[in-house]
Parts: C-alpha cells; structure tokens; sequence
C-alpha cells in the first residue's frame, strides 16, 4: 500500500500520536494540518479532524490547524494531473461502450433495471470496473423527467413500452475514478417526429457549449449558451411564445429553469460531483432559478475536467407554477406545452476536459447524432 499509494508513512492509529510527537519533537514550528470544510452540494460540515488519546497536555491538539488544509486539497482535485486525466479518459471510454452496449440490446418488454444490469455487468466484466460512481438512473417514459430516478424509492422499475423514450445515466468507477454519462434515445430505436426535436434541441446545446467552453470562459456563461438553444427551439417548435422579447431576454428571465431545472454540469474526478465548486476567490453561487443549481461558477481553467449535461423536461409542478407565474405565463403557449405533459425528458451528458491549449476534449464517445444512435439500435458497429 505504501508503495502504490506513494506516502512516507503508513502506521496503525494506536500510532499516531507517538509518531506524531516524535516529529514535531524535530520540528520547529509544526503545524499539524487536518481535513475541515464545507460540503457545497449537502451544506454539511466534512470534518475528520483526529483525536489523540494520549496527548495529555494538549500538545498535540494546540498545534491542529483545521483551515489550510481542505480549500488547498479542493484546489489541487479541481486541476487534473497527467495521470488523473488518463483515469478519466479511461473509465469515460468504459463507460462509453457500456451505454452503447445498453443501447444495442435494450428493447420494448426489458425492464428499467434490465438495463442497469447490462451496464454493470459490461464494465465490471470487460474491464474489472467493480463499482459504479452513483446509483443507476435507467428511466423510460414519464420518468425520464425524474432527476434523481432509480434509487431505493424509485428502483428501475419500469417495464419499456414500445413508444417510451429512454433516458439512462449510469457511470463506471475505476481505481476511485468516476465517469458520469447519460444517454437518450427511443426504447424501439427510431426517432419519432415528437421526439426529435426536443433531442436536437439538447443535442445542439451541447455543440454550443463545445463551441465555447476553453479556459477563461466563465461557467454561467456555458449553462446560458444551453439554455439560449433550447429556448430558441422551444421557440421554433411552438411551445414557447417569444413575444417582444428575444430569446436572450428570456433567459435573463430565467424561463430556462423552467425546461433544464438542473445546473449545466460539474467537475469530476475522485467524485462523481467533484469538490473545489465555489471556493474562496472564485465566483459565488448564483441565487436565480436554474443557476442557483450550478456545482460551481468557476471560470474554466487547462485541466478542469467536467460534465456537459443539458437537459429539456417537461416536469408537471414546474410547468404548472410557469402557467401561474405572471412573467412566464405571456411566454408558454399552454395548447403546445399540454401535449408534452407526461412526456418525459432528454439529457445529454458528456465528460470534457478543458485543455491547455485552449480546447474542449470530450472524453465520451457514444453514438449522439439521430443516425448514429438509429443506426446502433439497429445493431451497427460502433465506432461506425
Ligand atoms: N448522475 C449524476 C449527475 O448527472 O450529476
Ligand atoms: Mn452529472
Ligand atoms: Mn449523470
């Protein structure tokens, strides 16, 4: 262990406070620093902080700094090193032909958890990828507008109707790395006219972030550049009602968060929602619908690596509360929105990494235009 994980030293607790006063014994003005800090997505306080049984005169204790440590340790998991990125590129890439596998094989009559269980088995038995970075969201039909579907109280558990949409989420873990990518496409594998555009829609909010996201380019400013495409084909498709307003206007009136509740994406790396969000020096969270959900604000850096998962749902209580909100109700054409009712949602996630040379790689490799997902469905190759 103490090789493969590069430390000086590994020892048994009942150790530590020998070892430790034998080395601020040789140490001038040791400091001992300990892990405290914020949690930014549950608001609890992370705080490991030792205790040590035989420091009879507090020595030990008085020398405990508690605040150095952890925005340090944030900074240094948001950054990326050479082989970080080589892990991510990895378990992305394994995750990739995972979904695609699912892709390939699922079919009307499976069962929601039926395609978690393809996905598991791929990744552990292909690439020893024993564990999953969070619990599977294999969701079709209405709960495709489920957020945070397939847990314990809502488990997969549909059975795939010939004319549901599917939309899964599921990401391998390897060597504690964690990938995070969402598919969505037609349970019988042939895009409907319904179905489409709202795919597109995401599809082309994804390329606008691609299009724009290199270092010094502001998050916020990503989430909006996806939002602006969804309303704007909301808008095409009738559903939306620009008035006199532009598209941007809109999105400054946040409708967004009416369509995409969730933030733009987040940092990845040794958590599935990577720490380092909204540290000191960096932009604040944001307190306005939709943007209050963004994992950080952070302008993008070389060697930040990220998810890029724009969505477009059409959730019940949010739509309601838009119809009896005075600002968004001029907005929605109710006739249009009514038949999405019930319809479920789309999202596309991808992992990218920002690199130094001022590009947007993307790390995910699954089929994502109409023709490459119909054409995997049907059982094509993939890579074509
Ligand atoms: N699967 C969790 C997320 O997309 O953030
Ligand atoms: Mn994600
Ligand atoms: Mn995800």
């Amino acid at each position: 262990w103490k090789t493969h994980y590069e430390v000086d030293r590994v020892l048994y607790t009942h150790q530590l406070t020998t070892c430790l006063q034998e080395i601020v014994n040789q140490t001038p003005q040791a400091k001992i620093l300990v892990m405290k800090g914020i949690n930014i997505d549950s608001g609890n306080m992370y705080d490991m902080a030792p205790t040590f049984e035989d420091d009879e005169d507090s020595s030990l204790t008085s020398l405990v700094d508690s605040t150095t440590l952890f925005p340090i340790l944030a900074e240094c998991r948001v950054i990326k090193s050479p082989a970080e990125l080589q892990l991510l590129e990895h378990v992305t890439q394994v995750t990739s032909m995972a979904h695609t596998y699912v892709m390939r094989n699922i079919q009307p009559g499976m069962w929601e958890f039926q395609a978690e269980s393809l996905f598991r088995h791929y990744t552990y038995y292909n690439f020893g990828s024993r564990l999953q970075s969070y619990t599977s969201i294999c969701g079709c039909g209405p709960n495709t507008a489920i957020l945070h579907y397939g847990h314990a109280g809502e488990p997969n558990s549909r059975q795939l109707q010939a004319d549901d949409n599917c939309l899964f989420d599921m990401g391998a873990e390897y060597q504690c790395y964690a990938s995070d990518i969402t598919c969505s496409f037609p349970a019988n594998g042939k895009f409907s006219t319904k179905y489409q555009p709202i795919y597109l829609a995401v599809l082309n909010a994804q390329i606008a972030v691609y299009n724009m996201a290199r270092p010094g380019v502001s998050w916020v400013d990503c989430h909006k550049a996806a939002e602006t495409v969804i309303l704007q084909s909301l808008a095409t498709l009738g559903i939306i009602d620009l008035q006199d307003k532009t598209v941007q206007e809109l999105v400054e009136l946040r409708l967004g968060a009416v369509f995409m509740p969730h933030g733009l994406g987040h940092f990845i790396g040794i958590d599935t929602h990577d720490v380092g969000g909204y540290l000191p020096g960096h932009p604040e969270r944001i307190a306005q619908p939709g943007l209050q959900r963004l994992r950080t604000a952070r302008i993008l850096q070389p060697n930040m690596v990220l998810t890029v998962e724009p969505g477009c749902y059409f959730i019940d209580h949010l739509m309601d509360e838009a119809m009896k909100n005075p600002v968004y109700a001029p907005h929605l054409r109710v006739d249009k929105l009514e038949e999405y009712r019930g319809y479920g949602g789309v999202r596309l996630e991808d992992v990218v990494w920002i690199t130094p040379q001022g590009d947007c790689v993307n790390f995910t490799q699954c089929p994502r235009t109409i023709s490459e997902v119909e054409h995997v469905m049907a059982g094509g190759h993939w890579p074509p």
